[in-house]
């Protein structure tokens, strides 16, 4: 029997009939544990305070982040990505917050940690666009450009204070050439050589960052185009992907992830180690919008980006739903 016949001779419809054989036959299972929540801590600030691009998410006090960290628990949420937003007058042209022991993100490392302990892994972001006055992720050099190799002294100084306050990963996001290999010899040499490296392999200059930008009170003008990568690049991340792992890299990760799922399945099918991405502020902000204009189903469209950036090839993933979405999926829902 052939398709051409009176019947079909395949009926792939069979395996849809019903919820109960959906689920059965499901290639990709999305859990709790996948996720990880990025959260942002602000200092010197008393209430939340909302970040208006990016609906339902706040820049956390010191309380309502660990009160943030318990409930990621309680949902099974299996990480949490710290994210340092200092009072402006203390940003300054080489991000000296960033590496001061007691500067906004090493406090809550050490508050999380006080509060969770190790049920959830603590990561902080090492990169020092939210601690420089200019914006930009690095030092600048005399002519106003990215100093690669001036940046990575301090980004080791910044993945050591991080490791001190207690950290369990470091995901270094800016970009600069050598940053894995400087930052683990930098924690080893102070015998933090359990802390892990979560690199940011394939980072992408992307427009979807513009609601960080915001929610970290950036103050950059201009872009990050000499040291984030091109959008139409997929070989070069392969060349990111394999420097990262050659420098030491735990993890390694893509970002943005949902206009990049491609790089992903790439990355995904040539290593060993778990792989990671991260749906971005403005991938959440674009579905919270288009919800709230009644133009979509909320729930159903944050489920399917989830899903499709599993199926792509993401073990983890970081999301601004995360805990919100292990709480359904945990509830069955
Ligand atoms: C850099 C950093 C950024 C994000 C995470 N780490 C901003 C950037 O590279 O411009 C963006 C995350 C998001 O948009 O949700 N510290």
């Amino acid at each position: 029997m052939n398709s051409y016949g009176s019947f079909p001779g395949a009926r792939p419809r069979r395996l849809r009939t019903t919820p109960a054989m959906r689920r059965m036959v499901a290639e990709t299972r999305l859990r709790p544990a996948d996720l990880i929540l990025p959260a942002f801590v602000r200092e010197g600030i008393a209430e939340p305070v909302p970040i208006q691009a990016m609906p339902g998410v706040v820049q956390h006090t010191r309380d309502t982040l660990r009160k943030a960290a318990v409930e990621a628990v309680e949902a099974g949420v299996s990480g949490i990505m710290l994210f340092g937003v200092p009072e402006d007058a203390k940003k300054d042209a080489a991000g000296t917050v960033g590496t001061d022991p007691d500067g906004i993100l090493q406090v809550a490392i050490r508050d999380v940690k006080a509060e969770v302990g190790d049920e959830l892994v603590i990561m902080s972001d090492v990169c020092l666009d939210e601690y420089t006055d200019h914006g930009h992720c690095g030092v600048l050099d005399a002519d106003g450009r990215v100093d690669n190799d001036a940046t990575l002294e301090r980004y080791a100084e910044m993945a050591q204070v991080q490791a001190d306050a207690g950290v369990h990963v470091v995901g270094p996001s800016g970009m600069m050439d050598g940053q894995v290999g400087v930052i683990r010899d930098a924690l080893d040499t102070i015998g933090k050589e359990d802390v892990s490296i979560l690199a940011y392999t394939a980072k992408y200059s992307s427009a979807f960052y513009g609601p960080f930008r915001e929610a970290v009170g950036s103050s950059l003008k201009g872009d990050r185009k000499t040291y984030q990568q091109d959008p139409a690049n997929v070989r070069e991340s392969l060349r990111e992907l394999a420097l990262d792992l050659e420098e030491g890299a735990d993890m390694v990760m893509v970002k943005p992830a949902g206009p990049y799922l491609d790089v992903l399945a790439k990355v995904a099918e040539s290593v060993d180690v778990p792989v990671a991405a991260y749906q971005i502020s403005g991938e959440y902000s674009m579905v919270e919008a288009a919800a709230e204009k009644g133009w979509i189903d909320r729930d159903k469209a944050i489920l399917e980006t989830l899903t499709g950036i599993r199926r792509a090839g993401a073990q983890m993933i970081l999301t601004y739903w995360a805990t919100e979405v292990a709480r359904n999926l945990s509830a069955g829902r």
